[in-house]
C-alpha cells in the first residue's frame, strides 16, 4: 500500500481496501479417515507453484480429555469421530483471525498420546489454505469461509486397510485396536457425519490422487480465483490512487 498516511485515516480505512493478505482463499477437503485427504492436500500444494500456501490438519482441534476419558482412548473405546470431538470454536477463531490478516496459533496433537502437546504453532495468513479433516465441510460458520469444498472419496476396503498401515506404522496402535475402533466409531460416524458432506461439497474427487482430471480441474479452479483476486486488488489500488492524485 502506498504511504499515503494522515493520523489514523490510512488508505485502507478510507476506501475499504482490503490488501490481499487480508484475503487468504481456504480450501476445505473433507472425505473419511483414510482416504486420501493429506495427499490430495499435498498434491494440491505441489501443483500450485504459489509461495505461500498452508495445510492445516483439523486433528489440531480435537478436544483435551480428561483422565478417564484419555484412559477409554487407549482402550479404543472412546469416539473421535462424532462432531463433538472437535473443538470447531476454536478451529473457527483461527479461521477468523487468518482471513482477517492476523496470525493465529494452531495446537499440536499427538496421536500417540491421545492429547494436546505443550507447544502449539503460530501461523501467519497465507495466501492459500487448505483445510483437511474428516469433518472438513461440517459446521456452517467454516464452509461460510470457505472459497472451496472439496470431498475426497474412497471405497471403504481402501480407507480401512490404509488406516490400519498408517495407525500402526505411526499412531502407536495395534491392529486389533483399530478394527475394534473402526467398527465401534469410525464406520457409524461415517455414515451419519462425514458422507453426508458430500451434498455441500463443489467437486467429489473419486480415486484421490490418482484422479489426475480431476486433480487438475482443482487446481486450475484455485489459480483462476486467485487471479481475479488479484485483478480485483489491482484495481481497487489504482482507483485509490488515482483519488488522491486528485485531491
Ligand atoms: O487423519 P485422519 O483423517 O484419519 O484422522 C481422523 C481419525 O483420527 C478419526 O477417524 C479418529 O478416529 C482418529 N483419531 C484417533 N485417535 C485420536 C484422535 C483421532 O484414532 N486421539
Amino acid at each position: 500500500i502506498p504511504d499515503h498516511r494522515d493520523g489514523e485515516d490510512t488508505i485502507a480505512k478510507r476506501a475499504h481496501y482490503s490488501p490481499p493478505w487480508a484475503d487468504v482463499s481456504i480450501i476445505g477437503v473433507a472425505g473419511s479417515s483414510g482416504s486420501g485427504k493429506t495427499t490430495l492436500s499435498h498434491a494440491i500444494v505441489n501443483s500450485l507453484n504459489l509461495p505461500w500456501v498452508v495445510i492445516m490438519s483439523m486433528d489440531s482441534f480435537y478436544k483435551p480429555l480428561d483422565p478417564e476419558s484419555s484412559k477409554k482412548a487407549f482402550r479404543n473405546e472412546w469416539d473421535f469421530d462424532a462432531p463433538e470431538a472437535i473443538d470447531f470454536d476454536e478451529l473457527v477463531n483461527c479461521l477468523r483471525d487468518l482471513k482477517a490478516g492476523k496470525r493465529t496459533k494452531i495446537p499440536n496433537y499427538s496421536f500417540e498420546k491421545h492429547a494436546r502437546l505443550e507447544n502449539s504453532t503460530v501461523i501467519y495468513s497465507p495466501h492459500v489454505l487448505i483445510l483437511e479433516g474428516i469433518f472438513a465441510l461440517h459446521d456452517s460458520r467454516v464452509l461460510d469461509l470457505m472459497d472451496m469444498r472439496i470431498y475426497c472419496e474412497a471405497d471403504a476396503d481402501t480407507c480401512l486397510s490404509r488406516r490400519i498401515i498408517r495407525d500402526v506404522r505411526d499412531r502407536g496402535r495395534d491392529v486389533e485396536g483399530c478394527i475394534k475402533q473402526w467398527f465401534a466409531f469410525v464406520k457409524p460416524n461415517f455414515e451419519n457425519y462425514v458422507q453426508p458432506q458430500k451434498n455441500v461439497a463443489d467437486i467429489i474427487v473419486p480415486r484421490g490422487i490418482e484422479n489426475r482430471v480431476a486433480m487438475s480441474m482443482v487446481t486450475q479452479y484455485i489459480e483462476r480465483r486467485l487471479l481475479e483476486k488479484s485483478t480485483r486488488h489491482r484495481a481497487a489500488l489504482k482507483s485509490l490512487e488515482r483519488g488522491y492524485d486528485s485531491e
